[in-house]
């Protein structure tokens, strides 16, 4: 890990992030999960690490190697994110929450291989919403500065600032992903930055610059938040 260039406030400080997905089981073959390829996630565990930080990450499963100099915990479900996030909240100063968390899983996991009935051509999966993540550790006392993303198809920056505003985010990463050129698995990224009472929109970055850039964000606000 490179020393930062100048004194950082993340310095010494402790930055937990989420990446990638996760992974849902239905039964034990098959599972439901999403396109999220981690790039952004472990892009920003690497930034956070430069600027001095110690950062652990826990990530759902990816095609990636681990990060150096971070700690990186392996999970699959949402469940297993949300209490290996839980079990390190408390001693944290940043939250950086970039998973693509699934927003349901089904309801139960069926023991064996579910076989193909023969006799009807449709099937249903009952699903049940998993807990939000970000905002549990957004409503922990004494909580991290906690940094969202937003993933959204249309209406990005009103579903943005009503995420910062609902989940009590300090800053939110929206990003526009109807665009087929950035985002989930490109290695570019385009996105504006809310916070409450501000934004900035920021160009068309590979995702490495993209989260140097964010981090710095990230500093700038703690600065200013802090005291
Ligand atoms: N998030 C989370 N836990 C969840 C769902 C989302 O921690 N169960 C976090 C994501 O990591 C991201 C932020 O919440 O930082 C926004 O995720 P997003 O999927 O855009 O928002 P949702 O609240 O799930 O709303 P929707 O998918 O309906 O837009
Ligand atoms: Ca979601």
């Amino acid at each position: 890990v490179d020393e930062p260039s100048q004194p950082s406030i993340l310095s010494g400080k402790k930055v937990l992030l989420t990446a990638g997905p996760t992974r849902e089981a239905i039964d034990p073959v098959r599972y439901i999960t999403n396109h999220s390829s981690g790039k952004m996630g472990y892009a920003l565990a690497t930034a956070a690490a430069k600027a001095g930080a110690e950062v652990t990450l826990i990530s759902g499963p990816t095609n990636l190697p681990d990060p150096k100099g971070v700690t990186t915990v392996r999970i699959n479900t949402a469940l297993e994110m949300q209490a290996a996030v839980m079990e390190r909240v408390d001693e944290s100063d940043v939250f950086i929450g970039s998973a693509a968390v699934a927003d349901y899983r089904p309801a139960s996991v069926a023991e064996q291989k579910i076989k193909k009935t023969q006799d009807k051509d449709d099937m249903t999966i009952e699903l049940v919403k998993n807990p939000d993540i970000i905002a549990g550790v957004a409503g922990c006392t004494n909580k991290p500065f906690t940094v969202g993303f937003a993933a959204e198809t249309n209406d990005v920056a009103q579903y943005a600032q009503s995420k910062l505003e609902r989940k009590n985010l300090d800053m939110i990463v929206a990003n526009d992903v109807s665009r087929k050129d950035i985002g989930f698995n490109s290695d570019q990224n385009e996105v504006t930055v809310f916070w409450p009472n501000g934004h900035q929109a920021l160009p068309n970055l590979a995702k490495g610059t993209l989260a140097e850039t964010l981090i710095s964000l990230i500093e700038k606000r703690l600065s200013e938040t802090t005291q």
